[in-house]
């Protein structure tokens, strides 16, 4: 496919290097300079051109802008009737864009992770996903929703990532065995968490007086679990 991307910022970068080695003619738009040049020079497949160059040259384009900035940025720009926009921004609802973007449509927003440059990482979507399950899967894996509100609770609950993350920060920390012991805390909580629910997890490491039950229960004491839950009610 001819596919072309606004805005060349880190998710975008991230999105490009997914799409990289299949076939695909990728066209970038020269803003984050250091971005487009660092995606240019590494795969064969990208070329960098004004935003007016990458909409000609592109069937599906993808929007890596802000949503401060993207309906400037859209009104100037001349789409067509063959074209389809895929939305990265999550504060620009998907109807905004397909004003925006007309006569072109805008099936999907998609909302990727920086780890779908290597693969296995999930994202989430709006709208028709078929573009995204042609282009995406089966390497990365689609959890569609079906409406604004549903995306809104998805938006604040996977912001627990970063706390998640923090504590394998805080403990690798407390490890002090630099590089290997956080490469050791992150593979252990991302595999472990990967093979099974979290309620299952809890349960396996339950025993009696181990470490895991002891740590756990010492922070839910502490008010993680509620923490949490107040945190997440206050993003809502
Ligand atoms: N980061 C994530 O994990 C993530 C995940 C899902 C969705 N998103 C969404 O994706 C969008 C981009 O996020 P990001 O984290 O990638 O932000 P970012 O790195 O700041 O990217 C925004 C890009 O827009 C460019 N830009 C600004 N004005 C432009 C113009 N007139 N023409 C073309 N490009 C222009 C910026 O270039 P300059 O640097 O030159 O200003 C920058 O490269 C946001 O709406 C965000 O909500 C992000």
């Amino acid at each position: 496919m001819r596919l072309g991307f606004l805005g060349t910022g880190t998710i975008a970068s991230a999105v490009v290097r997914a799409l990289a080695g299949q076939g695909h003619q990728i066209t970038v738009s020269q803003r984050s300079a250091h971005h487009a040049k660092a995606l240019a020079a590494e795969l064969p497949e990208v070329e960098i051109g004004s935003n007016d160059q990458v909409v000609a040259a592109s069937d599906v384009i993808f929007l890596g802008l802000l949503a401060t900035d993207a309906p400037d940025i859209l009104s100037c720009l001349s789409f067509r009737a063959d074209q389809s926009v895929i939305s990265f921004i999550a504060g620009l609802p998907l109807d905004d864009v397909a004003a925006l973007v007309a006569p072109a449509s805008a099936p999907a927003l998609m909302l990727p992770y920086p780890g779908i440059a290597k693969g296995g990482s999930p994202i989430l979507a709006l709208g028709d996903t078929a573009l995204l399950d042609a282009l995406f899967t089966p390497a990365n894996r689609i959890f569609a929703l079906t409406t604004q509100a549903q995306l809104q609770a998805y938006l604040c609950a996977q912001a627990v990532l970063s706390p998640a993350a923090q504590m394998v920060d805080a403990a690798s920390d407390w490890l002090d065995d630099g590089a290997r012991g956080e490469e050791f805390l992150r593979l252990l909580v991302a595999t472990s968490l990967a093979a099974q629910p979290a309620q299952d997890l809890i349960t396996a490491l339950n025993t009696e007086g181990g470490y895991n039950q002891r740590l756990r229960l010492h922070m839910e004491r502490a008010g993680m679990v509620g923490a949490l839950r107040d945190g997440l009610e206050d993003l809502a």
